[in-house]
Formats: C-alpha cells, structure tokens, sequence
C-alpha cells in the first residue's frame, strides 16, 4: 500500500514506522513525508530513508482551504491510497478532506473522545484522571472525531507532571501507530459504510493495545 505522512514535527512517530517497516512489520511504500514546517525534523528523517518530501507554508496561501487544497492535490499526485497524521498540527477543512474520509489516520494523544484537540497530558492530569493514553481514529471533518480505531491506555503515575507524561506515552504511541498501520496495509481493517470494519465485521469498541499487539477489548 502507498502511504503518505504528514508531520508537524520532529517525527518520532515517522521514526517509528520506519522501523517497522525495516523490520518488515509493515506491507507498505512510503510514497511522500509532507509538513506545513519546513524546519520539521519529520522531513529530516524522509530525506535520510530517501522518501520524497514536501514542504508547503500556510502563509503563502490566501486561506485554510487553499493551503489544504494544494496539499491535498499534491498528496494524491504523489500516487499514495492512504494518509497517515503523525503530528501534523493543523486543523483540516471538511470539504477538502471529504474525499479522504476513509483512507486517512491521525494518532492522537487522549483516551478519545476525552480531550480532544491541544494539551491533552495537562488537561488529564488536571482532571485527576488515574488513566492516560492515545488513540488512532479514522479523520473525519470532525477534530479529533472520527471513529477510533485502537488505543493504547496506561496508568497515570504519582509524580508524573505534563513531560513525563507525554514521554511515556511516546513509546506507547510508536507501537500503536505501526500496529494500526498494518491492519491498513493488508487490508483487514477497512472502511465501510462510513465505519471501521476488522476481518470483515464491525468495529464496535476500539482494539486496545497489549503485549501482544492489538486486541479486542474485554
Ligand atoms: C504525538 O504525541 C502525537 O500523538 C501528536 O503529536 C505528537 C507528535 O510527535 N499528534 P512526533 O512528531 O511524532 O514525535
């Protein structure tokens, strides 16, 4: 499967798939790195694995969608069937997304549908919640709204404060990104009728992440 990333940042996440895929976790050709940052260190790691990047600035667009457009456009160009949001940090226009719903993933770091969109680690500690973690959903033009696919959940410790807690669950989301990836890539998990599908039956609750990779939930 062709895939493009779109990353904000400095890619860990990318790193992550990129392992995978070496290791040969991961049935997929990475078609195209794109950021709206030209400085993200996600391009960086692309052009060391001799991906094709791109990098476009928001602020040489006159608007959101135009910016969203053009990337959109290139992104199809660039021959990929699914796009994967590795911290790519801008909220996406619904009707330039349309056509993507489906084949396009975002990592998020919050229990959805807890906390979405920023400051998530914060906003769970604030809260005093005992559990933290992440989630891959399906984008729809709804932020951080559509259907998750997994999550992985971890226990909120005594001391922790927002660093720790963001660094802890880096770990946790480089394992659940590429496990989520590869359900894509040959194609049991897949989107039908506006849902997540897995092994050809509905996806009601979202596949957590274990020892042994992912699982339905208990
Ligand atoms: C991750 O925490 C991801 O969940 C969020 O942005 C961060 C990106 O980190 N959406 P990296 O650039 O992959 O290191």
């Amino acid at each position: 499967m062709r895939v493009a990333v779109l990353a904000s940042g400095r890619g860990s996440n990318l790193a992550a798939l990129l392992e995978a895929r070496s290791r040969g976790e991961l049935p997929v050709e990475f078609v195209l790195v794109a950021s709206d940052k030209a400085t993200a260190g996600a391009l960086r790691l692309a052009e060391a694995a001799g991906i094709p990047t791109l990098a476009l600035a928001p602020r040489s667009y006159p608007d959101r969608r135009a910016f969203d457009r053009d990337l959109f456009t290139r992104t199809a160009d660039s021959g990929a069937e699914l796009l994967v949001l590795a911290g790519f940090m801008r909220i996406l226009d619904g009707e330039t997304l349309a056509p993507w719903v489906g084949r396009m993933i975002n990592i998020h770091p919050s229990l959805l549908p807890k906390y979405r969109g920023l400051h998530t680690h914060r906003r769970a500690l604030e809260a005093g919640d005992r559990e933290h973690g992440a989630s891959v959903h399906f984008v729809t033009a709804e932020l951080d709204g559509g259907p998750v696919i997994a999550q992985a959940r971890m226990a909120i410790q005594p001391g922790d404060d927002e660093d720790r807690l963001a660094q802890r669950l880096l770990s946790h989301e480089h394992r659940l990104l590429p496990a989520v990836l590869a359900l894509l890539a040959t194609r049991r998990l897949q989107w039908q009728n506006q849902a997540p599908q897995l092994d050809g039956q509905a996806l009601t609750a979202p596949l957590v992440l274990g020892e042994q990779g992912l699982q339905h939930a208990e």
